[in-house]
């Protein structure tokens, strides 16, 4: 089973995702099992610092390598992890791509950032991967983190119902997913296209590769091959 443990300031943040809907039933199901960790459970100093000011002067906390180490050491020492990532806005850009390699893999590190980040030497010493959601900066590492898990256990065989559900998402074959449609078949003057009701499962087929295409031409040049 894969085990993932987040280690943040603010747990209480990361935890609601994991709640509800699918990475519940993942978790009900025991094809995942999630550990939420409180870095200041492992500050050394009976005011649970972690942050701290930085070197050479400027605005900002930054978080202290000591509480990190702590908390990483004991739980290398229960098992072995194929990574440790750090979220950062710097890291490497999340991909599906990502996504499907870490799906393979058994145990995770994620360490959320905070304040203006963690002392480098925690990324220089204890880091094996850093990953950004995308250029923009948010206050800390747990949204991130969320959104990291979310695509990464959506794709552990089992957790969807429907086993060809996370294949035919976006992006799996560098395509937009085609545009879907529920009752009712008509509403107002809007139409569903006439194909999907059709019946025929092979017309139906092509349309959606066609319009994945289309989608993917139009909205996402720069992906479209
Ligand atoms: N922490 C703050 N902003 C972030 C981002 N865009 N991606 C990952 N971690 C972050």
């Amino acid at each position: 089973m894969m085990r993932i443990d987040i280690i943040s300031v603010l747990p209480e943040l990361i935890e609601s995702p994991f709640n509800a809907s699918i990475l519940k039933r993942a978790i009900d199901k025991k094809l995942i099992e999630i550990n939420f960790h409180d870095l200041k459970d492992y500050a050394s100093s009976k005011r649970r610092q972690v942050d701290d000011y930085q070197f050479g002067g400027g605005a900002g906390m930054v978080m202290m390598i000591e509480p990190i180490k702590k908390c990483i050491d004991l739980l290398k020492k229960e098992r072995t992890y194929d990574e440790v990532i750090y979220m950062t806005p710097d890291g490497e850009m999340l991909s599906q791509k990502i996504s499907n390699r870490l799906s393979l893999k058994g145990n995770f590190i994620i360490l959320c950032g905070h304040y203006k980040g963690v002392d480098q030497r925690v990324r220089d010493s204890l880091i094996t991967m850093e990953i950004s959601i995308g250029d923009y900066v948010l206050s800390g590492g747990e949204l991130p983190a969320a959104v990291l898990c979310d695509s990464i256990i959506r794709l552990i065989p089992g957790v969807l119902g429907d086993e060809t559900s996370a294949l035919t998402d976006s992006f799996q074959d560098d395509l937009l997913a085609p545009p879907v449609y529920t009752r009712p078949s008509s509403f107002d003057d809007l139409e569903v296209p006439e194909i999907l009701l059709s019946g025929n499962k092979a017309k139906i087929e092509l349309w959606r590769e066609e319009k994945a295409l289309e989608r993917t031409k139009k909205l996402r040049p720069d992906i479209f091959n």
